[in-house]
């Protein structure tokens, strides 16, 4: 049986069943590429003489000129520290990353800014929960449930807590189409149960998890659901009190925002009996010679000067994030996804990972392309101009059950388009003809 894949000849014969990959072409388009891509100076680059074709936008996006000017007119206007001056700068850099926290928790639907806490990226918050919550609250004989899917940091922090602790880390099956198996999370899930660590979307098959109902079940038990947004979040309209996670952990750099700056939002009450992550400046109430105490919330995790620049250009993302409408960024994901999916199809020997409904999967689009290693392949695109990446994209366990040791990954964001499908489609017809002749 294989599992989570389509060669060329199934998904033909399944798209001539149910039409649904031709009705995909058929939606009008939602976004005005043309006029997004205006904004994005680094697509007007030439890579070894072609233009810029961006398609490793799960890796990271590019950023609109509106968040390289943010960063810009922080530095040549406003910076100076947060939270520790009375003079005019220092007050108006803390306004404007307080307004950014504020921002950004509208955005996801958290009741208040104090449920934010910034941190580096997804990798940073996943691994504040699994030491800060994970060491007060995990004992011997506790059980953590991670899913197939979860990309290494939404795994490898738990199994380190575990082996603190004594917890122990069980794995929940995937079904053939590469969703979260909720018969086995059921079988798996009892009173012992403490924490349920999911990937709201792959990073590498694109599916979407039931967020929703992960969340009931594990709270049924008593179990805090600790949900990967990093590739939901710049995707799909979220509001974490109807997905009703516990924490949700995301990555600006991912949404049009610089790198080193993320979120994690907790609910209120956990991130109060939680202890601070890391010690120093600023999260402090008092300090005496052996002991301290915290400073309320969000201070208490905001140890060390932040991250400021780039927390307040997060927000002028999310604004234009906003601009473009979640629904539409959407829509647009999923019809450039599934015409991708569709001339995949169309390619011999190429295997597509992940369900062939582009409405049930972010634009993250796995496959191979069979007698080609792919990072030959890749290396053929980018000869074309053509950004993808290669590899196992932090996802060994998942790729284990996949039976391959890597994947390529082409991940489609506001910008792209239809005609850069068909320029990867082309360059991967080379890249099968050069590599068939050699091995033949
Ligand atoms: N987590 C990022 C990816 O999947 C880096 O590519």
């Amino acid at each position: 049986m294989q599992l989570y894949r389509e060669t060329h000849a199934e998904r033909i014969a399944k798209s001539d069943q149910n039409g649904m990959i031709s009705s995909v072409l058929s939606v009008s388009a939602p976004l005005d590429v043309e006029r997004i891509r205006a904004d994005f100076p680094i697509l007007q680059r030439k890579v070894n003489g072609r233009r810029l074709i961006y398609l490793d936008n799960a890796a990271t996006t590019q950023k609109p000129r509106q968040v390289i000017d943010a960063l810009v007119d922080f530095y040549t206007t406003t910076n100076a520290n947060v939270h520790r001056g009375v003079h005019t700068l220092s007050v108006e850099s803390t306004d404007a990353y307080e307004a950014a926290r504020e921002r950004i928790g509208r955005f996801i639907g958290a009741d208040r800014p104090e449920e934010i806490v910034f941190v580096r990226n997804t990798t940073e918050a996943l691994n504040l929960v699994a030491v800060s919550w994970g060491r007060a609250n995990l004992q011997p004989g506790d059980e953590i449930l991670a899913t197939t899917l979860e990309h290494h940091s939404n795994l490898v922090p738990w199994q380190r807590v575990a082996q603190e602790t004594g917890a122990r880390i069980r794995l929940i099956r995937l079904t053939l189409d590469g969703t979260v198996d909720l018969d086995d999370y059921r079988r798996l899930l009892s009173p012992r149960t403490r924490v349920v660590a999911v990937a709201h979307a792959s990073n590498v098959l694109g599916t979407i998890s039931d967020l929703g109902t992960i969340s009931e079940m594990a709270h049924k038990v008593g179990a805090i659901v600790v949900a990967d947004g990093a590739q939901s979040v710049p995707n799909v309209p979220t509001d974490v009190r109807t997905l009703g996670p516990d924490f949700l952990a995301f990555s600006g750099h991912k949404m049009l925002g610089p790198t080193g700056i993320g979120g994690l939002w907790g609910r209120l009450e956990l991130l109060e009996e939680m202890p601070p992550f890391l010690g120093g400046g600023g999260m402090i109430r008092e300090v005496f010679e052996d002991r301290a105490t915290w400073a309320p919330l969000p201070e208490k995790f905001d140890a060390g000067t932040p991250n400021i620049a780039d927390a307040i250009a997060l927000g002028v993302a999310i604004d234009y994030l906003d601009d473009l409408g979640m629904s539409n960024v959407r829509a647009h994901e999923v019809e450039v996804a599934g015409y991708a999916l569709e001339r995949l199809a169309s390619i011999p020997d190429v295997t597509v990972y992940g369900p062939s409904d582009p409405r049930v999967r972010t634009g993250v689009v796995s496959f191979n392309l069979e007698g080609v290693h792919p990072h030959d392949a890749g290396t053929v695109l980018d000869e074309a101009g053509i950004a993808v990446r290669a590899g196992h994209h932090c996802c060994q366990p998942l790729h284990r059950v996949l039976d391959v040791a890597a994947t390529l990954r082409a991940s489609f964001y506001v910008y792209n388009s239809a005609d850069e499908v068909d320029a990867l489609v082309d360059a991967l017809a080379t890249a099968r003809r050069l590599y068939q002749r050699k091995t033949a």
